[in-house]
């Protein structure tokens, strides 16, 4: 499915299924501690930016449309965060190594061609000791849900803009170049299965 139905149909569809507060409570403590003048990747309408902490001033974000989401500007100026817009693809980010303090990601990695293309590149940029910030639905521990997830992906590969329900985000996170002992993941209710299984909290460029 192309650009229109990604910006008519799959966002305001995200931004309601994503803002409930089961989730946003999750947005809150995957973002505490996180460092002015972050980098977020893939912000679609803005549903982390009420959530930043107050000291927060600037927010750089990574999306590959030309323009940001009217959502995500509306929400930056109600909170007073000043916005700067790097056009670029997760996969190649035009930014030099390690000049990155911390890299937000949330429901990101779930669609992008390769995590793991994308995650070398975020260990790239961000500085030893770089924070990323993340929040993502991951693959089932229990046989039959995986196996359930493996069956709906195809489907929601379609309708949801080339999200997988079925990644190991946790492995590809620690072979990226990451301390990934701080991330939890858990069977959630802030989201419906095959969704539920979250991977949460910070990684660490080593
Ligand atoms: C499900 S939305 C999540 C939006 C937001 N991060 C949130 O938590 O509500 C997925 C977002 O990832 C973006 N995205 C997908 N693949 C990407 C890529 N390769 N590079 C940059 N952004 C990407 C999409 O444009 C979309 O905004």
């Amino acid at each position: 499915m192309g650009v229109r139905y990604e910006r008519r149909i799959f966002n305001p569809l995200m931004d309601w299924a994503l803002s409930t507060p089961a989730v946003a409570a999750l947005r809150v403590q995957v973002l505490r501690a996180c460092p002015d003048d972050a980098l977020e990747v893939g912000p679609g309408t803005g549903l982390n930016v009420p959530h930043y902490p107050p000291q927060a001033r600037r927010l750089r974000v990574l999306a590959r449309e030309d323009r940001l989401d009217e959502r995500l500007l509306a929400r930056a100026a109600q909170r007073g965060l000043e916005v700067q817009h790097v056009r670029a693809d997760a996969a190649r980010i035009p930014l030099p190594d390690a000049s990155v303090d911390a890299l937000v990601c949330t429901f990101v990695l779930c669609s992008v061609e390769s995590p793991r293309a994308c995650l070398s590149e975020f260990a790239r940029v961000l500085r030893p000791g770089g924070r990323l910030h993340l929040l993502e639905h991951v693959r089932s521990p229990r046989r039959i849900e995986h196996a359930m997830q493996r069956v709906l992906t195809p489907l929601q590969r379609v309708v949801a803009c080339g999200c997988e329900l079925d990644r190991d985000l946790r492995t590809d996170v620690e072979s990226s170049g990451f301390d990934a002992r701080d991330l939890r993941c858990t069977k959630s209710a802030a989201l419906p299965f095959p969704a539920s299984e979250l991977l949460a909290g910070v990684a660490t460029r080593r």
